[in-house]
């Protein structure tokens, strides 16, 4: 027996309030609307409209996905990220509101200070959000994006080339700045790195810990072990003066702020999220290293 868009609706919003779901009603409404690409106005006014075996069938798969704890994100494939949709999958991270500030801190620094050229690395990229972005506002951003897993690059990769900035984000797979050469240096290096405490993770959010990789949580025993690698790590790779702008978890700035400064670096800003939390930390480094002399494969100069 065929249903309709109002049935639907009921029927999803019972299930995920079952399985726990906040906002049952507004999020079946969702899947519906998404998955049969309905816009909020046909389904609002139409409630009595068919909905075919098929269609209905796809809708109620989604669902028991999300009363099942996966997030809404994985099930419709994207997720919007400072004004643009990119695709995520398991592999990736789902790109949060907060990390919009490392987006709107890096615009800031860079257009009050044209140049020719902005040189701009992205450790740990996932879906490739930060640098995706980056790229799409800045025209004249050259771009590296790093991560450790292939299957999130290949996702970034996607996103590059749907936002038309393919030919200025450079992937690279690498543990960290293992496979990054020193030369040209950075002038800005943006990272949201794994920082959850090992001991944190079994406590996480069903749809975190159960669906988001761990990989791209889990940052160590203490979760801020990524930083001291990254501050310790990145000198070489900058401008004279350049910047180093990363978010932090709960609670973890003034420890952060700390080993920067024991590494050589100023912190120059500590900025809260809209909860009030400290959430995202600039360093300058000063000085120039003298050492810069690793480039890309093939043009020369290489060792
Ligand atoms: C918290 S996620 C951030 C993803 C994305 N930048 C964002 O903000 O949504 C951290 C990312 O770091 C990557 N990562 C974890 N360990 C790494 C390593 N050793 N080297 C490079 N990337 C790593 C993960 O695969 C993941 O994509």
């Amino acid at each position: 027996m065929s249903t309709t868009f109002g049935e639907l609706v009921k029927e999803g919003a019972r299930l995920l309030a079952d399985g726990g779901v906040d906002e049952p009603y507004r999020t079946a409404g969702r899947l519906v609307r998404e998955l049969l690409n309905v816009d909020a106005v046909t389904l609002a006014a139409h409630p009595e409209r068919a909905v075919s075996d098929a269609d209905a069938e796809l809708v109620r798969r989604a669902f028991r996905r999300r009363a099942d704890g996966e997030p809404l994100q994985y099930i419709t494939g994207w997720q919007n990220f400072y004004g643009r949709d990119f695709q995520v999958t398991r592999d990736v991270l789902i790109p949060r509101p907060e990390t919009e500030l490392l987006v709107e801190v890096s615009l800031e620094h860079i257009r009050t200070r044209p140049q020719p050229v902005w040189r701009l690395l992205d450790l740990g990229t996932g879906s490739g959000c930060l640098a995706v972005t980056l790229a799409a506002e800045i025209p004249t951003a050259q771009v590296v994006a790093v991560d450790i897993s292939p299957a999130a690059l290949a996702v970034a990769a996607a996103n590059a080339q749907r936002h038309g900035v393919a030919e200025r984000v450079r992937l690279v797979e690498s543990h960290w700045l293992d496979a990054v050469p020193t030369t040209p240096p950075f002038d800005l290096v943006v990272s949201n790195p794994p920082y959850v405490a090992q001991t944190d993770w079994p406590a996480l959010q069903r749809e975190v810990r159960d669906h988001e990789p761990y990989v791209a949580l889990v940052g160590g025993e203490q979760g801020t072990e990524v930083y001291a690698h990254l501050l310790a790590a990145l000198p070489p790779y900058l401008v004279a003066g350049g910047k180093f702008a990363c978010e932090v978890g709960f609670e973890q700035a003034a420890r952060v702020c700390a080993v920067g400064e024991a590494a050589g670096w100023w912190v120059e800003r500590v900025i809260h999220d809209l909860q009030g939390i400290a959430r995202t930390v600039v360093f300058t480094f000063p000085q120039v290293f003298s050492d810069n002399h690793r480039t890309w494969p093939g043009q020369g100069n290489e060792g």
